[in-house]
């Protein structure tokens, strides 16, 4: 029984987890967001539960169950979910998984926009904070491993490499993406594992073993 009794590799740890989309409001019914199941965060922070860590999973609005165990903190945009992050500080393993938006809207209506006063509205938008960078440069407190996703649909070892120095953080999973492998939305995604050692391929597999495969890595690496 490799997760049972004595093989809660991560007992003691804490980590907290990103899932699921933001959602950046233009009016009091309307938002943009990014596309987002938030099934692969959801597998991250169940599979981290089953090693034995005390998870925190902040999630954007989607429609999973919450894992048995899990800690879950619901939020909205993406500035609620860098607060929801810090205030679950400190952690040892941090891992963003959310599809986070990267603008939110600086001039949304209080109100509801109406198209006979308002006219085609024009918007202007403001970047939202970089979750994963931001943890990744704490100078004081920073999780002993920071670990980013990257959704990529050409030259994905390339590219999230790029994003990783870019980053700071200590490894990027990165998602093949592209139409060719029929995995957006799906049920499987196909990995590579960037890390200062270089990249990793991983078969193509369920998202549930993916994070199972994930959280055996980050408690290897933890162990040194
Ligand atoms: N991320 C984050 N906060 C943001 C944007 C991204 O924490 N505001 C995290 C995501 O959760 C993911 C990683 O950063 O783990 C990569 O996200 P991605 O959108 O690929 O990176 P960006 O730097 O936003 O680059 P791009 O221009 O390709 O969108
Ligand atoms: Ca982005």
């Amino acid at each position: 029984d490799f997760f049972g009794g004595d093989n809660l590799l991560l007992s003691g740890k804490h980590a907290v987890v990103t899932a699921g989309p933001t959602h950046e409001p233009i009016d009091p019914v309307r938002y943009i967001a990014n596309r987002s199941s938030g099934r692969q965060g959801f597998e991250v922070a169940a599979a981290l539960c089953r090693l034995g860590a005390n998870v925190t999973l902040v999630a954007g609005p989607c429609a999973q169950e919450t894992p048995a165990g899990v800690t879950r903190v619901d939020v909205e945009t993406a500035r609620e979910m860098e607060a929801a992050v810090t205030a679950a500080l400190p952690a040892d393993i941090a891992v963003c998984v959310a599809a986070v938006a990267d603008w939110h809207v600086k001039n949304g209506g209080a109100q509801k926009l109406k198209k006979s006063k308002d006219g085609t509205p024009s918007f202007e938008f403001g970047e939202n904070p970089d979750i994963l960078k931001g943890l990744s440069g704490m100078t004081e407190g920073r999780p002993a491993l920071v670990v980013g996703f990257a959704a990529e649909t050409e030259k994905v070892i390339e590219h999230a490499t790029e994003k990783r120095a870019r980053k700071g953080c200590d490894l990027i999973v990165a998602n093949d993406v592209s139409a060719a492998t029929g995995i957006m939305g799906g049920e499987y995604n196909e990995i590579h594992l960037i890390s200062a050692a270089g990249a990793e391929s991983w078969p193509k597999m369920e998202k549930g073993a993916v994070a199972d495969r994930l959280a055996l890595k980050i408690a290897e690496i933890l162990k040194g």
